[in-house]
């Protein structure tokens, strides 16, 4: 399958500045060669073009930058739909409100297709403030909410036709999590595997489980790494950085299950601000991460297997 590669530099749903350079750090660091050299054929189409933006208040008064989120997901789902019946689709953003868009144009990929749904979200926060709650206002901090079809969203953003199953996502490195989101997941069924659980398990046998629940129903995957999913010592280029996050090695190992896994069918690079790098590095080891994930590997080895029986 080919890959294609979206830019989607929307900054305006993250608290600061920058992001809309995640597209060209990412093309700079290599990711096209990257992927080539490991035998795909890659297509990158350029950034996508949010449709124009309309007027939309919203009662909350903190929120940030409606009429452009709202106009940017309408746009990314529609590419995300058309894409994924053709290519693995790679989104390289961009802050986190692209996977508003992205999840839900998967999501109706996969129900057009009579498959199950289902999100990995490799991430230090949740994202999963309503409209109503988020207090910060970025509406980077919204999209897991909208995509899971909680309240809110309707009459500003676009319905969502199919929703994602809360209990068909996992997340992984979860370790900055506001009251009003906290109380949100603790009745939803989204499986949260925060810091503490990593530490006690390991990431190898969280993700195993959640991958075998994948592979049991011959689902498709979507995967969302923030950037701050990692940690900030050897990922500085992201503004929203909590300590304590994913080593290097975590890191690596579950992109190399995923790939093992063959149940990828999309993915999403999120929250790159490369005005706050330092000389390319985080641009450099996301890209090294996506290779992994699309199947770099240091030895050829027997591979776990997944597949659906
Ligand atoms: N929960 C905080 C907020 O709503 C942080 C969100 C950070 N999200 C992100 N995609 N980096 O403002
Ligand atoms: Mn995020
Ligand atoms: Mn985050
Ligand atoms: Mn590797």
């Amino acid at each position: 399958k080919p890959c294609i590669l979206f830019g989607v530099p929307v900054q305006d749903g993250a608290g600061r500045m920058g992001c809309d350079m995640g597209p060209s750090a990412f093309r700079t660091a290599g990711l096209i060669t990257e992927l080539s050299g490991l035998g795909y054929n890659v297509e990158d189409r350029g950034n996508i073009v949010p449709t124009p933006p309309r007027e939309l208040s919203h009662p909350n008064s903190a929120i940030r930058a409606l009429p452009e989120i709202v106009a940017w997901t309408e746009a990314i789902a529609e590419a995300a739909y058309r894409a994924s019946g053709e290519g693995i689709p790679i989104f390289m953003g961009g802050d986190h409100s692209l996977s508003a868009g992205s999840m839900t144009g998967l999501a109706r990929r996969a129900a057009t297709e009579g498959r199950e749904f289902f999100v990995l979200w490799l991430d230090s926060h949740p994202d999963f403030h309503t409209l109503e709650t988020t207090t910060s206002g970025n509406l980077h901090g919204v999209p897991m909410a909208y995509a899971t079809g909680r309240d809110g969203f309707s009459g500003y953003f676009p319905n969502v036709d199919v929703p994602v199953k809360p209990e068909n996502v996992c997340m992984m490195g979860i370790r900055s999590v506001d009251p009003a989101e906290r109380t949100a997941l603790a009745t939803t069924g989204v499986t949260v595997h925060d810091m503490r659980s990593i530490d006690e398990n390991g990431v190898g046998p969280l993700l195993d489980g959640f991958l075998k629940r994948v592979a049991a129903v011959d689902g498709i995957l979507h995967v969302s790494l923030d950037v701050d999913f990692l940690d900030p010592g050897i990922a500085p280029g992201v503004g929203t950085s909590v300590p304590g996050g994913a080593t290097f090695r975590e890191a690596h190992l579950i992109m190399e299950m995923l790939h093992d896994s063959g149940l990828v069918r999309s993915l999403d690079l999120v929250e790159l601000n490369p005005f706050l790098d330092e000389r390319g590095r985080t641009a450099l080891l996301m890209v090294d991460l996506a290779s992994s994930l699309m199947g770099r590997r240091v030895l050829d080895r027997p591979t776990q297997s997944y597949r659906h029986t």
